[in-house]
């Protein structure tokens, strides 16, 4: 397993946020996680990235306990997240936003003097090349659409290379045409990394959801099963898909 959790439970005021008994993941998986807002699907990716301290709980990344870790330390272990809000430097350009990708691992110092090597470069422009973004590599990144942001945040993901990838509603906001690319940049991305994909677009959800999806409900897990079981299953119908905010169109 890449990652084995264990009874993780997270208050905020006294409010249950997480208390999920049990979650694991293989090497190189696409894990899609639903649910209504609020079930704690960010928290839980909070807590695996270390930007969230849990109460109690084990997380085992690879064998390697996680809680306790710093974010940086956790993201040296090979833990890459990409967060619900946008992050991309709007007034730098695409390249540039990219290049800090190797630059984060570096000291402050030693980062005012860090020049590309011919290997970063080429690495740049190969997942550049990869999430559709090679001509856009001048451009302010400011000035891409809401889509292509989406995708230099991946883009910046991937360049850290982690073993596993954390991604928070990657299609939110996007037209159907970007949808349906960013499905298949996952896809292709899970070849080489475990994912774990929060989203709420069921069409989405369809598309990637080649392995098993898991839904959260109020800080629990609900049921976990394949797409087909998942959206036929009437715990998941009336907790959730029943929902109006659920994107259900074409469903
Ligand atoms: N830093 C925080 N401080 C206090 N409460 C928080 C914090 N982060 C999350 N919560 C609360 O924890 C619960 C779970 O929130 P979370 O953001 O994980 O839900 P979510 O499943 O990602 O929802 P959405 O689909 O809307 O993004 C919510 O009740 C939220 O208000
Ligand atoms: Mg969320």
């Amino acid at each position: 397993m890449l990652l084995t959790v264990r009874d993780l439970s997270v208050s905020f005021g006294g409010v249950h946020a997480l208390n999920l008994s049990h979650f694991s993941l293989e090497d190189k998986e696409l894990r899609v996680i639903i649910g209504p807002n609020g079930a704690g699907k960010s928290t839980f990716l909070d807590i695996l990235c270390g930007k969230t301290k849990p109460n109690s709980g084990e997380v085992l990344f690879n064998g390697t306990p996680v809680l306790g870790k710093t974010e940086v330390e956790i993201a040296n272990l090979g833990i890459g997240r990409k967060f619900q809000k946008p992050s991309v430097f709007p007034s730098l350009t695409v390249y540039e936003n990219m290049l800090l990708a190797f630059k984060m691992k570096k000291s402050i110092l030693a980062s005012l003097f860090f020049k590309p090597t011919e290997e970063i470069d080429t690495r740049i422009r190969e997942v550049a090349a990869r999430v559709g973004l090679v001509k856009e590599l001048k451009k302010i990144a400011g000035e891409l659409s809401h889509g292509q942001k989406q995708w230099l945040e991946i883009a910046i993901v991937v360049l850290q290379d982690p073993r596993l990838m954390l991604i928070d509603e990657p299609a939110a906001g996007m037209s159907d045409e970007e949808t349906e690319k960013t499905g298949e940049l996952l896809m292709q991305l899970s070849k080489q990394h475990g994912i774990i994909v929060i989203e709420h677009d069921m069409k989405f959800v369809e598309q990637i959801a080649q392995d098993l999806v898991t839904v959260l409900v109020r800080g629990k897990l609900l049921v976990e099963g394949s797409f087909g079981e998942i959206r036929n299953d009437q715990r998941v119908i009336d907790s959730y898909l029943g929902r109006a905010n659920v994107q259900l169109e074409n469903f």
